[in-house]
């Protein structure tokens, strides 16, 4: 890609957030797109949504290729609002988060064939108006010519930390050790898939939350949004129409 700025008329009015697992990146997703009146846009739930019908699939066939693009095929995936999320129609919202399919969902992430299906519907809504995008591959894969890009990082421990207080807030015997050891485990497979691999997209800029509140990235990352061309652009264009 070119090294000039990106100008409304080279890159899309979309905020893509990539990041491991647990660094908050959905949270802080989905307040920014509050504050910008953008579409928000959690990648990983769709990869949720086809997994939670490949559960159904006979065991063997749980990694078959053919069988799970038939799947992301013929899933209609619908986020009508922050937090709910319709799989043909059906409000899976809180299915797609169960400790069960967390366990399963790498399979079907790891599948090349999912992640063309998803990979292009995802881009067909970012399309569709100005969006923040966030996921693993928003950066990379889905939007390379997003205007800004954003790669949220935190240290491994302060992500445990997070994790194992949210875990036991919520009334579950949380070990921080045990925790720690799920996340690393997670990030080293987010990092080796084949397609779609966690990495930093070129022109991303790195935000490391390690010692930021949630307050105070979901700030930054939308005083970053607001101070671009492209997205006044896309504002200014909003109003005019
Ligand atoms: O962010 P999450 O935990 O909801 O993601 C669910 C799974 O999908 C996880 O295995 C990572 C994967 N994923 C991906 O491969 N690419 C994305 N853009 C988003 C999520």
């Amino acid at each position: 890609m070119s090294e000039a700025p990106p100008t409304p008329e080279n890159s899309r009015a979309v905020l893509a957030i990539d990041g491991p697992v647990g660094v908050g990146k959905s949270t802080v997703a989905r307040r920014v797109a509050e504050r910008l009146g953008f579409f928000h846009l959690d990648t990983g739930a769709m990869y949720r949504c086809v997994a939670l019908r490949a559960m159904k699939l006979p065991e063997e066939k749980r990694a078959d290729g053919a069988a799970l693009r038939r799947i992301a095929e013929q899933s209609r995936i619908d986020l009508p609002e922050p937090g709910v999320v319709l799989l043909d129609g059906e409000d899976v919202s809180e299915a797609i988060r169960s400790e069960e399919l967390s366990a399963e969902v790498a399979i079907v992430a790891d599948d090349p064939g999912v992640r063309e299906v998803l990979v292009a519907r995802q881009r067909e809504i970012g399309l569709r108006q100005p969006a923040v995008l966030e996921g693993r591959d928003t950066g990379t894969m889905v939007f390379p010519d997003a205007a800004l890009k954003i790669f949220l990082d935190a240290s491994p421990a302060s992500r445990a930390k997070r994790r194992t207080e949210q875990l036991r807030a919520a009334g579950e015997a949380a070990d921080y050790e045990a925790v720690l050891a799920g996340l690393m485990e997670r990030d080293r497979r987010d990092r080796a898939r084949p397609v779609g691999a966690l990495r930093i997209a070129a022109g991303a800029r790195i935000v490391d939350t390690t010692n930021l509140t949630e307050d105070v990235a979901v700030s930054l990352l939308a005083a970053m949004a607001q101070d671009h061309p492209v997205f006044a652009a896309a504002a200014a264009g909003a109003a005019r129409s």
